[in-house]
């Protein structure tokens, strides 16, 4: 049986019916409009992710960052007024743009080097340090939900928690944090949702020529005089006797500010709707507060914010017998893996029970989330504030409308009010 399916296609508001379809009648899909091959079941998923030697995290770059494809994109007046306009407000090099070096998209010993220069940022003890912080700003969030006041989870706790964390982190004042959610969202929007099409919009040239330009003061101030912050942990870096260009910092920075915030707004936005729809499993939470850290496990397998990695066969290879040339481009769906009913039983139903051992919500392997700690220390604060309210809590809107993304899943809004 054919399956019709476009990776790059914006995440529809319920993409489990397809997954399903794909892992039954197409597991190793190839999409010729796309040219990327997906995979949907959980035991080939993490082939990819156990295998980088073969399936090499360049795809990360390629997907995500250049439009689908290493070659330049046909010339066009808004990319040279683009280029331009980066060059000359910016001074980075855009030539620079496909060789700098990038932690998400790197394999091997430049990976690991990459990883090692912020890797004592989020050591546990340190993210530990994080958690009074955490429930400070839940403790503030949530005050206008327990007065009864109108209450967007999203807009008023999933937002600010994790883009707050992470400014504060980098070394971002408070001032900036707007500019930081805004400059995030529309990273995310041209890279993963409707402005894929159009990349060279002015829009994205002005936001990003803004983001550039503010991030590389910022990293030019901490080379002079540097801070307790990651930012100034990443221009001192060297990647063996190497430091990072500025451009390198600055894409670092992106890649935190972007990974820190938009993925843990979805897990508490996706966690909150799906305890909506399982009442008995809301009322066993708010009856036993510990079973918190095991709804943030299973809640980031049922809906899982981070629904799909990249990877490019290194050499001429195979998956379940289908043959992959080198080269080719291999989508290996984490949101299908996690709802894989030959590794979890009954996977469509949340179970706060269920320890959902070996899933790859947070990836798996030498790219597993570098801030995988983090985003479950702010779930956790944000879950022990919302466990109690949730049995009498319900929807206040009709439907819930997703984020046009294919790469993270969440509701756009959810507005909460209190059960008649
Ligand atoms: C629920 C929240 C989060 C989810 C679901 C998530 C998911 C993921 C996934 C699936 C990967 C693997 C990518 C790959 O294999 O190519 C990843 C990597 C990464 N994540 Fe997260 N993430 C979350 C929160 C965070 C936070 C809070 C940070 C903070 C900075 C962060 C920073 C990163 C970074 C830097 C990488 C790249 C690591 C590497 O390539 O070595 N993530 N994340």
């Amino acid at each position: 049986m054919a399956v019709r399916f476009d990776p790059f296609a914006p995440g529809p508001s319920d993409p489990y019916p397809t997954y399903r379809e794909l892992r039954d009648h197409a597991p190793v899909h190839w999409s010729p409009e796309r040219e990327v091959f997906s995979v949907t079941r959980y035991d080939d998923v993490m082939q990819v992710l156990k295998n980088p030697e073969l399936f090499s995290s360049r795809a990360m770059f390629t997907m995500l960052m250049a439009g689908g494809s290493e070659k330049l994109p046909p010339l066009s007046w808004g990319m040279v007024s683009f280029l331009a306009k980066m060059f000359v407000k910016t001074r980075l090099n855009p030539f620079e743009f496909h060789t700098a070096r990038n932690l998400i998209a790197e394999d091997g010993d430049r990976h690991s080097q990459m990883r090692a220069i912020v890797n004592r940022g989020f050591t546990p003890r340190r993210i530990q340090a994080w958690e009074p912080r955490a429930r400070e700003i839940v403790a503030e969030c949530v005050a206008p939900l327990r007065e009864g006041r109108p209450f967007d989870l999203v807009h008023d706790l999933a937002v600010p928690l994790p883009v707050t964390i992470i400014a504060e982190m980098i070394g971002i004042p408070a001032e900036r944090h707007a500019d930081f959610k805004r400059w995030s969202d529309l990273v995310i929007e041209m890279a993963t949702g409707p402005g894929r099409e159009d990349r060279f919009a002015k829009r994205y040239a002005d936001a990003f020529v803004e983001l550039l330009t503010y991030f590389r003061a910022l990293a030019r101030d901490r080379r002079a005089s540097p801070q307790d912050d990651l930012i100034s942990t990443i221009v001192a870096g060297q990647v063996g006797d190497v430091g990072l260009t500025d451009r390198e910092v600055v894409q670092f920075v992106l890649l935190l500010l972007v990974a820190g915030n938009e993925t843990t707004t979805n897990l508490i936005g996706n966690v909150v709707k799906a305890l909506l729809e399982h009442p008995e499993q809301a009322e066993k939470v708010a009856a036993n507060p510990s079973l918190i850290p095991a709804l943030v496990e299973e809640g980031l397998r049922y809906d899982t914010p981070v629904q799909v990695v990249f990877r490019t066969a290194t050499e001429d290879t195979e998956i379940r017998g289908v043959p992959i040339a080198k080269g080719r481009f291999v989508a290996a769906f984490l949101g299908s893996a996690n709802r894989d009913e030959r590794r979890f039983p009954e996977p469509d139903r949340l179970d706060v029970e269920r320890n959902p051992q070996g899933f790859p919500g947070f990836g798996f392997g030498k790219h597993f989330c570098l801030g995988a700690s983090l985003a479950r220390l702010e779930a956790c604060a944000a879950f022990e504030a919302l466990a109690p309210e949730i049995p009498s809590l319900g929807l206040g809107q009709e439907g819930v409308e997703h984020i046009a993304s294919f790469l993270v899943r969440g509701p756009k809004r959810l507005l909460l009010k209190r059960a008649a």
